[in-house]
């Protein structure tokens, strides 16, 4: 018998050398034994492999995928049934595309269960604010199914980069302080906190979405497995809201006949902009006047999404209230839109600047900060629902679509969202403010009425 130490449960390094290895002397599959961790004692009578000496070996993209994927699934089996797999692929490289074999679609079932176990962790996981000597920081609690929290952690750490956040797990902790991650033993529930004011918002935010309909179609209970309905805070309604569905969803049709917007979407925006104002997830904050938050009705079919707030938005604490507010006034209006109906706001809540003499500067904010306040657009859009949503320059665009784009590429085209709606990426008005040449400036003017008016036509 040949025995394997590897080093973790998803040790795929670890893994993929000691196969080499092993396929080059032609070992049978049925010889080799895998383990994570030293046990020497079983290794009595055994012959360790040491996996360092491999050589190279050329196997397809599908398998090294399959492979890398297949390895985080919790069955204990899976390093030997991939090495199976790997000594078949060399004999037939052409069985790697056999759909009727059961143990490629075993490994396949493995790869695409560990593949929803990433995206759960990645949609349900819920922070909750604590704070110590050095300011905020966001603990999570979660359950993966699968060896996932590593695959995992590059995401969290772009995705809430200027945080400080720990994700405890049963097997592993991660802790980010705003620039390195760092890894500690497992922790068990009772370490994260239970509850804290982003859970208010949550559970509001939660009620305004609940929606009766897409629950008779089990819509919302299979996207959100019961499974982790004990992590999330705005499960502690469900059974509630259940109850109260029919009765709600009459109430509610009523009440937005007579009076608008859903009263439970009036309140958790109000919530949101509430926790807004004291937020701290970047340092923004410290040198602002105040929160600049969204504004418009909470029902609105169009958003508009701008930079950040400017120097007279921060003081007025309302958004496109300066120049390039009143640039935009214009501009919506020429192109038939009405402003009042629309729900206006920006990438970034805080105004960033630099100091000049008595005068502020405008500072573009950096990857670091739109990051960090592209919860409240997420917030906003899952609240709002709008239909179209217009994203003014590069900013806008890189918190709208979570990455950086080029507005020129993107310009003139709707790209779907996640949500359902359609965004329109065009530039910010400032831009237009600040073209030296008249006939340039005109150009680019009528090029932005066009785009808000090809945006809007899709209303
Ligand atoms: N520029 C923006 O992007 N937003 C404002 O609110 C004001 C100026």
């Amino acid at each position: 018998m040949r025995v394997v130490a590897l080093t973790s449960e998803d040790d795929f390094e670890g893994w993929r050398d000691a196969a080499r290895s092993l396929a080059a002397a032609r070992i049978d599959p049925s010889e080799v034994v895998w383990q994570v961790g030293d046990q020497p004692g079983d290794l009595f009578g055994d012959e360790a492999v040491l996996p360092s000496a491999a050589p190279e070996l050329r196997v397809s993209r599908r398998f090294v995928g399959l492979a890398q994927e297949a390895i985080l699934h919790s069955d204990p089996e899976r390093f030997a049934l991939l090495y199976t797999l790997l000594t078949r692929v060399i004999a037939r490289p052409g069985s790697i595309e056999d759909k009727a074999d059961p143990l490629l679609r075993r490994l396949d079932d493995m790869a695409k269960s560990v593949r929803r176990d990433i995206h759960k962790m990645r949609a349900f996981l819920r922070f909750r604010e604590v704070a110590d000597d050095s300011g905020p920081r966001f603990i999570a609690w979660f359950e993966p199914d699968h060896h996932i929290v590593h695959a995992n952690a590059r995401f969290f750490v772009d995705r809430f980069h200027t945080m400080r956040w720990s994700i405890l797990t049963p097997e592993v902790s991660l802790h980010w302080d705003g620039e390195t991650l760092t890894e500690g033993p497992g922790a068990s529930k009772a370490d994260a906190p239970q509850d804290d004011p982003v859970e208010a918002v949550w559970k509001t935010y939660y009620a305004s979405i609940f929606n009766p309909a897409r629950l008779k179609t089990g819509a919302m209970l299979k996207e959100m497995p019961r499974k982790y309905w004990k992590n999330m805070p705005e499960t502690a309604l469900v059974g509630e809201l259940i109850k109260g569905a029919r009765a709600r969803e009459l109430a509610m049709v009523e009440t937005a006949r007579t009076t608008g917007p859903g009263d439970n979407a009036t309140k958790a925006w109000a919530a949101l902009r509430d926790e807004a104002a004291a937020c701290t997830r970047c340092h923004l904050y410290k040198h602002a006047t105040q929160t600049v938050f969204g504004e418009g009705p909470v029902d609105a079919p169009l958003m508009l999404i701008g930079e950040q707030p400017g120097d007279q938005e921060d003081i007025a604490g309302r958004p496109f209230v300066g120049p390039a507010g009143q640039l935009l006034d214009d501009a919506l209006a020429q192109a038939g839109i009405d402003r009042s109906a629309a729900y206006l706001t920006n990438a970034v809540k805080h105004f960033k600047f630099e100091p000049r003499g008595k005068r502020r500067i405008h500072s573009t904010p950096d990857a670091g900060e739109i990051n960090a306040c592209r919860w409240w657009v997420e917030q906003e859009l899952l609240i709002v629902r709008p239909k179209v949503v217009i994203a003014l320059g590069a900013t806008a665009a890189r918190s709208l679509l979570g990455k950086a784009v080029t507005i020129s590429r993107e310009r003139g085209r709707a790209i779907p969202l996640d949500s359902g709606a359609e965004a329109w990426i065009t530039v910010h008005p400032s831009y237009l403010l600040r073209l030296p040449d008249p006939e340039a400036k005109a150009a680019q003017h009528a090029a932005f009425i066009a785009d808000l008016r090809t945006a809007a036509a899709r209303l």
